[in-house]
């Protein structure tokens, strides 16, 4: 069933003429608008109004025809390139969308060549936006038919609210995850110096970390990121299919490394894949490394990613066997060295425990690493600073 461009009414304004021609050499055809010097306010405003009503109109065709996700890919990187066009600065462009006809789909879908004079940056941005809502609420996270860049860069655009429409389990925000106050270690005992502001970023959290709606979750997998068992196995049930597809695009990842995808179904934003050292056999210094480059890589991951939130699972401690005592110490320590660098860039880090053994470990280690004040005596180290006893 082909979709006739002729269903999109474009009424534009006067100096413009608009009509399909073949592009030479290819299976395309194309729809040519021509807006010719448009300089007149009164010109630019209508043109507003034509590009609010050919997405209007563009949309009500698009709920109607039923599109099948599959043209998700055309529809995003077009209005995406729609969105490059509109915020280069704008003068006379003769612009180009290229669509691949898809063979089933229910649409021949047109390129669509703009030479626009003028065009104001908002009439594009509504058209992209239009187009990336309607996407979104037919967007099917339980098939592995759905393209996951599609998905992926539809969630990541949408509101949270829209968001919240595709969790595929409940979820817990950011707002009622309290930050972690000490209770207990003298600070005779603490190896830095007490820090306020560093100590309203850490958080202990006793939960499914699959749950927390923050920027980033990190998954403790295996060397393949395809799954597995443990936290693993929780986030990748939680995610859905997806999540999988686009680990499969990684090349797997070494011990140590991390690795950022979307999130899909979780509430999470994205997914830091870590792979923690195998510690059966004992603890010495490659495995302690290879535990303390799991954390320093996916702190270092989510600040490339603009990522201020991120949760940590007690990494390699379950299937691998890391002693959670020995854990404990390298977890706490390179987070509060890291911390103390680059403080400005994080707002909050969730050590998030599962077992009740693990949070009795945490709740009587953070105040080691992150002390409270005590009497006026002990000074408050500015955020950067820390004294390593
Ligand atoms: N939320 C938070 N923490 C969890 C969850 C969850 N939903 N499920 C398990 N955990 C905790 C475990 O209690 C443990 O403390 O995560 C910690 C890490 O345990 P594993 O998941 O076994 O991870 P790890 O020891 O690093 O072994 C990784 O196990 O699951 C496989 O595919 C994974 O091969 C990889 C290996």
């Amino acid at each position: 069933m082909a979709f006739h461009v002729s269903k999109l009414t474009l009424r534009l304004p006067k100096p413009v003429s608009f009509g399909l021609r073949p592009v030479n050499g290819t299976k395309h055809s194309c729809i040519d608008i021509k807006f010719t010097n448009i300089t007149s306010a009164a010109n630019s405003r209508s043109l507003h109004s034509v590009f609010r009503q050919a997405s209007e109109s563009w949309l009500a065709n698009y709920r109607l025809l039923k599109p099948k996700p599959i043209n998700f890919r055309w529809a995003v990187s077009t209005a995406k390139r729609l969105e490059n066009f509109s915020s280069a600065s704008v003068a006379s462009k003769s612009f180009h969308l290229k669509s691949t006809p898809n063979r089933n789909s229910w649409s021949r879908l047109y390129t669509v060549a703009l030479s626009v004079l003028g065009l104001s940056t908002g009439a594009i941005a509504a058209l992209h936006t239009s187009v990336l809502l309607a996407m979104s609420e037919t967007i099917d996270l339980d098939s592995d038919r759905t393209a996951w860049q599609d998905a992926k860069s539809l969630l990541l655009s949408a509101s949270q609210e829209k968001r919240r429409g595709h969790y595929r389990i409940d979820y817990l925000p950011l707002e009622e995850i309290p930050v972690w106050t000490s209770k207990g270690a003298s600070p005779a005992q603490s190896r830095y110096k007490s820090n306020d502001a560093l100590r309203q970023k850490i958080s202990l959290f006793r939960g499914d970390i699959t749950k927390l709606e923050i920027d980033a979750i990190v998954n403790a997998a295996n060397k393949s990121l395809l799954g597995g068992g443990g936290v693993d196995g929780a986030i990748h049930r939680g995610a859905g299919p997806l999540l999988k597809k686009e680990c499969a695009t990684l090349g797997g990842c070494e011990t140590g490394e991390a690795k950022i995808t979307g999130a899909y179904g979780l509430p999470a934003k994205h997914v830091i894949h870590t792979v923690g050292p195998i510690a059966y056999g004992g603890v010495g210094d490659k495995e302690r490394n290879a535990l303390r480059d799991c954390y320093l890589n996916s702190l270092e991951t989510a600040v490339q990613n603009q990522l201020r939130t991120v949760a940590f699972p007690c990494i390699s401690t379950g299937v691998y066997g890391y002693p959670p005592e020995d854990a404990v110490e390298v977890a706490l320590a390179t987070v509060r060295e890291y911390l103390d660098e680059h403080h400005e860039q994080l707002d909050r880090v969730i050590f998030c425990v599962f077992l009740k053994t693990d949070e009795d470990l945490y709740q009587r280690n953070l105040p080691l690493y992150f002390p409270q004040a005590e009497s006026a005596g002990q000074s408050e180290s500015p955020p950067g600073g820390q004294d390593p006893l």
